[in-house]
């Protein structure tokens, strides 16, 4: 059983049509960070919609714990979801907060619940300081996050999600025991090629007739950026939520969150050398099986026998 946090956001669809496809969803916590709170709270019940699925969605905190930051509307589209000008869901949003739903479903499936990370950390944060028993009953914790050799994408050192809540980044990784990591430089080594995503799209139902409305905004940005394809990392994220033996290689370390470096400020500091003598928490995904992958994306957006 899953539950997801996140700010739909146009990798997080992915992740969530995934969820979807090939898994069971509790529910969806939902984050500022790529948009507003009320769009990704919006976006979330508008994907939900589409597929008809009913997953409880539970809007969480509309700000990052201490200091203000900067959305990545530049990369999903001023709503979060291309812009697209989509009819908003009749369906409405619960009124229960994300890190108290957290709370509520990890004691109601104690043990079988995976919860995966698709947005900065605020809701996660926030559920752990109210219950710090909460990994306890938490079967497995999947993190989309960070930079683990420091090639950021907000800044030079910090990845999106870590840079946009540091300091809640910093309470659940020095709290929550173990956890893996999806870091953003493993997205990069397995980003979509940008043809097949196009044949996807073109080939499958109605999802990927959505998916390609609502991308269409971050391919271009993609491309534009010379990368090697299309960089979803929410969807990997999943991949590896859903399916762990699709990881290859990685590597259990000690983990810590810069807060305030004038430069490194959400940096992930990984002790790759252990000589800090912290305890290693995070088992930092360093391959993953690329077909594989890319079978359970396209499953997802409904392309027979991808
Ligand atoms: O750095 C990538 C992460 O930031 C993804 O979760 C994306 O949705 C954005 O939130
Ligand atoms: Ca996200």
């Amino acid at each position: 059983m899953l539950f997801i946090d996140t700010d739909p956001g146009v990798d997080d669809a992915l992740a969530i049509l995934m969820a979807h496809a090939h898994g069971s969803v509790a529910g969806l916590g939902i984050a500022a960070g790529n948009v507003g709170l009320a769009r990704t709270t919006a976006n979330a019940l508008k994907l939900l919609e589409l597929i008809d699925a009913p997953t409880p969605v539970f809007p969480g905190a509309p700000q990052p714990l201490v200091r203000p930051a900067d959305d990545a509307a530049f990369v999903h589209g001023a709503d979060g979801f291309g812009d697209t000008g989509y009819l908003p869901a009749c369906r409405r949003a619960q009124s229960e907060h994300a890190a108290l739903a957290l709370l509520r479903l990890s004691h109601e499936h104690a043990g079988a619940l995976t919860v995966v990370a698709l947005a900065p950390l605020t809701n996660l944060a926030l559920a752990l300081s109210l219950d710090p028993t909460l990994p306890d009953r938490v079967r497995r914790l999947v993190i989309m996050g960070g930079a683990v050799t420091g090639q950021g994408n907000t800044s030079v050192a910090a990845e999106f999600n870590i840079g946009f809540d540091p300091e809640a980044a910093h309470i659940v990784c020095s709290r929550w025991g173990a956890f893996d990591l999806v870091d953003w430089e493993l997205c990069l080594r397995h980003a979509l090629p940008f043809e097949r995503v196009e044949q996807w799209l073109a080939q499958g139902d109605a999802r990927a007739a959505f998916y390609a409305a609502i991308s269409r905004k971050m391919r271009v940005f993609s491309r534009a950026q010379r990368r090697s394809g299309l960089v979803v990392a929410d969807a990997l994220a999943m991949a590896v939520a859903l399916q762990p033996d699709l990881v290859i290689e990685a590597q259990v370390r000690p983990l810590a969150i810069e807060l305030d470096g004038a430069l490194t400020r959400g940096a992930t500091l990984v002790d790759w050398a252990q000589r800090s003598g912290r305890p290693p928490v995070a088992r930092i995904v360093g391959a993953v099986d690329q077909h594989g992958f890319e079978h359970c994306v396209a499953a997802a957006l409904g392309v027979a026998a991808p």
